[in-house]
């Protein structure tokens, strides 16, 4: 019936008109090869690079890619393995300055721009990890 094609889905940021972002740009397989790349870009980062795990490069892939598909509206793979995000509490560990959040934006703008997205997805995604890492500062210690 035409009322059931009207009948908007729900996603985990409420109901939307249509799919999800994790499935209009491709699923997990685009999630990990937008987290890769921002690794790769981290790798090169005198500042950024300490702070992470050398020894599970791989670990750190997976964790940032399962909970950003989960966010947006793919698997809940993070949240069985890793519980809730508490993303400031996790952070806390580590000195995010300013300086530190432009560096991981810029690694992360180039992975996102890698992609080349259609533009809406691509800004949408932008805006949210902009905003995320704004939030996500915890010192202003040089
Ligand atoms: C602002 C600059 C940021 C810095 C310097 C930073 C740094 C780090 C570091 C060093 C880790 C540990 C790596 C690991 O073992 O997984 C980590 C984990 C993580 N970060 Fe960030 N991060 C930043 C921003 C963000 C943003 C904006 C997000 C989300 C949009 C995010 C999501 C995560 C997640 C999901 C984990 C894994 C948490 C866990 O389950 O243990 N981070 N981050």
């Amino acid at each position: 019936m035409a009322e059931d094609r009207l009948t908007l889905r729900m996603s985990e940021g409420g109901p939307v008109a249509g799919g999800s972002l994790f499935d209009e740009i491709g699923g997990s397989a685009t999630f990990d090869l937008l987290v890769t790349r921002f690794y790769e870009g981290v790798q090169t980062d005198e500042v950024l690079w300490p702070m992470y795990p050398q020894h599970d490069l791989e670990g750190a892939i997976h964790r940032l890619s399962t909970f950003l598909q989960q966010y947006w509206g793919g698997p809940h793979t993070y949240g069985e393995e890793r519980g809730h995000p508490r993303l400031r509490m996790r952070h806390a560990a580590f000195k995010v300055n300013p300086d530190a959040r432009d560096r991981w934006l810029h690694h992360m703008r180039a992975a996102v721009d890698s992609l080349e997205l259609p533009e809406l997805q691509r800004v949408t995604l932008w805006d949210y990890l902009d905003r995320a890492a704004h939030s996500l500062v915890n010192t202003f210690e040089e």
